[in-house]
């Protein structure tokens, strides 16, 4: 019972989940590929498996593997899963853990990051001075003082980067499907969607990708956005029409965009693809444009944020072994 196959492992997985096992004397492997129809019998004599954001444990071929293989535990070593089926998992009486809580503050210090660097164009001056280029043309930024900042998703990363945000004497609006007492009691007031579009100077993404939100931000709400305004997406690239943004880049109808995740990403993020010709001509249209910054899904990714998810997925998947209660179990 005590074996666990990880899929698109990385060393820094490695290392820490090893470091975290020493605790828990668990059999683990590394394996770089990524969980799909055709790596899924990597699992063969393994007890759980542990996945990351772009594996797939949609695909019910997938699943019926899976359960063919004896699996017990599907362990998503992240907060988002919208790439299990919950209901078919459950079916196959294979349970689902995520990590709901591991350090919401490093993806809110990152998005933060983003909308400081493309304020202040700090991506362009760092490639200028590179270059012993020190002209200040072309570098006139915004302040984020007075200005208004629409925050969709207000849950624990919602709520981190609007405590940041406050230091900036900014003006933030919300909104939620669920309006929180403890955002209010920050002095924020909820909006609706159409109301954050129309209103906000910098809209952050911070909802999770399902059904409801997917390509949420599409031609009809970006024709809502303000001139100028910035988009920052570090939830999910679903929730982004990536067509629709290039458009309105296109037509100066957006000022800026920061994504640390991208709609078509399962290809390409977590890989050096630098000796590549990247086929896909939406992502090479979005890395030329001066006003766009891609990072490739790295927000979580803090010595403190691994040292939490190492620690809890080992400690759950015990759990589940023991029988014992665990605050993480999806589809029960
Ligand atoms: P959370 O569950 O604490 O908060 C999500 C919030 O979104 C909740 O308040 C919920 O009511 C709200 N929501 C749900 N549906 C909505 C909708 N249709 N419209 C507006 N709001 C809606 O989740 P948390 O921890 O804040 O994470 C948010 C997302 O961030 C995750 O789902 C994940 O996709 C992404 N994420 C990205 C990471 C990265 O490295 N780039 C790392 C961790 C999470």
């Amino acid at each position: 019972m005590k074996n666990i196959i990880f899929f698109s492992s990385n060393n820094y997985d490695k290392k820490y989940f090893n470091k975290a096992n020493k605790k828990f004397n668990f059999k683990l492997k590394f394996e770089k590929k990524q969980l799909n129809l055709k790596t899924v019998n990597l699992a063969k004599n393994y007890n759980h498996i542990c996945i990351f954001v772009n594996d797939n444990a949609n695909d019910p071929k997938i699943i019926k593997s899976l359960k063919n293989l004896n699996i017990k535990t599907i362990a998503l070593r992240c907060t988002g899963f919208n790439n299990v089926d919950l209901n078919l998992t459950k079916k196959n009486n294979i349970k689902v853990i995520n990590v709901k809580k591991y350090s919401p503050q490093s993806i809110a210090e990152f998005t933060v990051g983003l909308i400081l660097n493309l304020n202040r164009k700090i991506h362009l001056s760092y490639q200028y001075t590179k270059n012993k280029n020190f002209s200040l043309e072309n570098l006139i930024g915004n302040n984020i003082y007075n200005k208004t900042i629409g925050i969709i998703g207000t849950g624990q990363i919602g709520y981190k980067v609007i405590k940041i945000l406050k230091g900036f004497d900014a003006n933030i609006i919300a909104y939620d499907l669920i309006e929180s007492e403890k955002i209010k009691n920050l002095g924020i007031k909820y909006y609706n969607l159409e109301e954050i579009y129309k209103k906000s100077d910098i809209i952050s993404l911070h909802c999770p990708y399902n059904k409801d939100t997917h390509n949420m931000i599409n031609k009809k709400s970006l024709k809502l956005f303000k001139k100028n305004s910035m988009l920052i997406n570090t939830s999910r690239g679903e929730l982004i029409n990536t067509n629709d943004i290039i458009e309105a880049i296109k037509n100066e109808n957006i000022g800026s965009l920061g994504i640390d995740v991208y709609e078509n990403e399962k290809e390409f993020f977590f890989k050096n693809k630098f000796n590549n010709i990247i086929k896909d001509d939406n992502l090479n249209l979005l890395l030329s444009y001066n006003n766009v910054i891609i990072t490739g899904h790295q927000a979580f990714l803090t010595k403190e944020s691994l040292i939490k998810i190492s620690n809890i997925t080992l400690n759950n998947i015990s759990k589940i072994i023991l029988n014992k209660k665990c605050l993480d179990f999806l589809n029960i």
